[in-house]
């Protein structure tokens, strides 16, 4: 098994972080949410965030990750000054744990994506005809069917643990790849069908038209929230995948290529779904249901063809969540190998245990989360259900805790002489922005982390 831990090439380390960037937050949660915090109003603040922000926290990331070359844990303990040592290593862990609940979630959502690429394949969703209470049932009926759903999620964890087997090089990068130039195909094939449907103009105008009074402060927040969690920052992932980085990256242009990227991709799901959701005549306030209640009636709605384009559509979200949980399991393997690792330099834990006892424990914890849907109804943690409850503390805690906490090391705890030297390659390249960089950085990005941080806990 190749123990290789960087990967080949700038590409390949762009295809990979944008893999893990690409999830089901850009095609199943960017759609629904701009549309419902007013098209493009949100877009604009999003946009805003994503580039002034969002770029700023994965800079941060893959510099502390490149500097040391070490994960989460080692890699704030390392670049503390003496007395903070200690203070920082619960950094490092606290992304570990991020990482680890983010992954239990987001299986829940990958197992049903599996199953819904099992269905529109053998045909079973295309035989619901475009009944929409009957589409909405054959959902309901499938999330609590009990452990049907884990089984799906189990087959769907399986293939991501044995890319994990193959090592940095010839599972992460080769997977990503292999995977995301298959994405951009099938996200183009939707939208080219779905911008010549009749009335497609419509969803266009939805999706871009700015309606400044659906944009409430809540929508701001939400712009914010969605902006980290689209790019996969604030638990530490980034920073594994910059000690992965070549040492002549450029990690300014790197990181821009990343969120520029991700943000195409997101756009792109919006103009694949919208346009053809109000071509049919439904409703895009869809919500969170959009996806697996709304799209396979739009879909049935096409006659023959739709079931190609099911198929399409449920097969790109499965690529998209295989890679960021692929990313996920990479940086809790890469973790507890070198936690595990001893002073004398010999190895602890090898690559394969690693990844196994992750995919062990977060499928294990991921199947609770399935259940919760069924069998599991029952049992409740401060009045939520057990998935309501994982997703509060991933999204309104943990990862804006983990992300203020790397803006604050990155800006005012590692030694800048540090920073300048990781930004410039050790001065094979100049970046112009640096100083801009470093001022948003230092004081913008805390400062409105800190605020989503409060009203995130407040407004709840
Ligand atoms: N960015 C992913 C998406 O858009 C979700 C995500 C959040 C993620 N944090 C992550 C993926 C960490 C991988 C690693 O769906």
């Amino acid at each position: 098994m190749s123990e290789q831990k960087s990967f080949s090439s700038n590409l390949g380390a762009i295809m990979a972080a944008v893999g893990s960037a690409v999830g089901l937050g850009n095609i199943w949660r960017f759609p629904y949410i701009t549309g419902k915090y007013g098209g493009g109003a949100f877009l604009i603040v999003y946009l805003f965030f994503v580039f002034l922000l969002g770029s700023v926290l994965m800079m941060s990331e893959l510099v502390i990750g490149r500097r040391t070359r070490c994960t989460p844990i080692k890699a704030y303990t390392s670049l503390a000054t003496k007395g903070q040592k200690g203070l920082w290593r619960v950094l490092g862990w606290l992304c570990v744990v991020t990482s680890f609940f983010i992954l239990s979630q987001y299986l829940v959502l990958s197992g049903w994506t599996t199953g819904y690429v099992w269905h529109s394949v053998s045909g079973s969703l295309a035989a619901l005809g475009t009944d929409a209470s009957l589409i909405a049932d054959f959902f309901r009926l499938f999330s609590t069917g009990g452990w049907n759903p884990v089984w799906y999620m189990v087959a769907f964890s399986a293939l991501v643990l044995i890319v994990i087997f193959g090592g940095v090089q010839k599972g992460v990068e080769l997977a990503s790849k292999v995977l995301m130039p298959i994405l951009v195909v099938l996200i183009l094939v939707l939208c080219v069908r779905s911008l010549t449907l009749p009335g497609s103009m419509r969803g266009v105008e939805y999706l871009f038209s700015p309606d400044f009074s659906k944009l409430t402060a809540e929508g701001i927040l939400a712009a914010l929230g969605q902006a980290l969690f689209s790019l996969s920052v604030g638990m530490g992932v980034m920073v594994v995948y910059g000690s992965y980085l070549p040492a002549n990256d450029n990690i300014f242009k790197t990181a821009m290529w990343i969120t520029a990227c991700d943000t195409l991709i997101a756009l792109l799901a919006g103009l694949a779904i919208f346009p053809a959701v109000f071509s049919c005549g439904f409703d895009p306030a869809g919500g969170p249901g959009l996806v697996f209640c709304v799209l396979p009636n739009v879909f049935n709605s096409m006659g023959t063809a739709g079931a190609v384009f099911s198929m399409v559509f449920f097969l790109l979200l499965l690529v998209a969540a295989l890679t960021s949980a692929i990313s996920l399991l990479e940086c809790l393997t890469a973790c507890i190998c070198e936690a595990t690792a001893r002073p004398d330099g010999k190895s602890g834990m090898r690559r394969w245990q690693g990844a196994l006892l992750f995919f062990l424990l977060t499928t294990a914890l991921g199947a609770v989360f399935t259940l919760s849907f069924s069998h599991l109804s029952g049992v409740k943690i401060a009045d939520l259900s057990l998935f309501d409850f994982i997703d509060r503390i991933n999204s309104i805690y943990l990862p804006p805790i983990c992300a203020l906490c790397t803006t604050i090391f990155f800006g005012w705890v590692m030694p800048e002489a540090d920073v300048r030297d990781e930004f410039t390659s050790h001065g094979a390249h100049r970046v112009r922005l640096y100083g801009a960089v470093r001022f948003l950085a230092r004081y913008v990005a805390p400062l409105a982390l800190l605020i989503v941080l409060v009203t995130g806990i407040f407004m709840n």
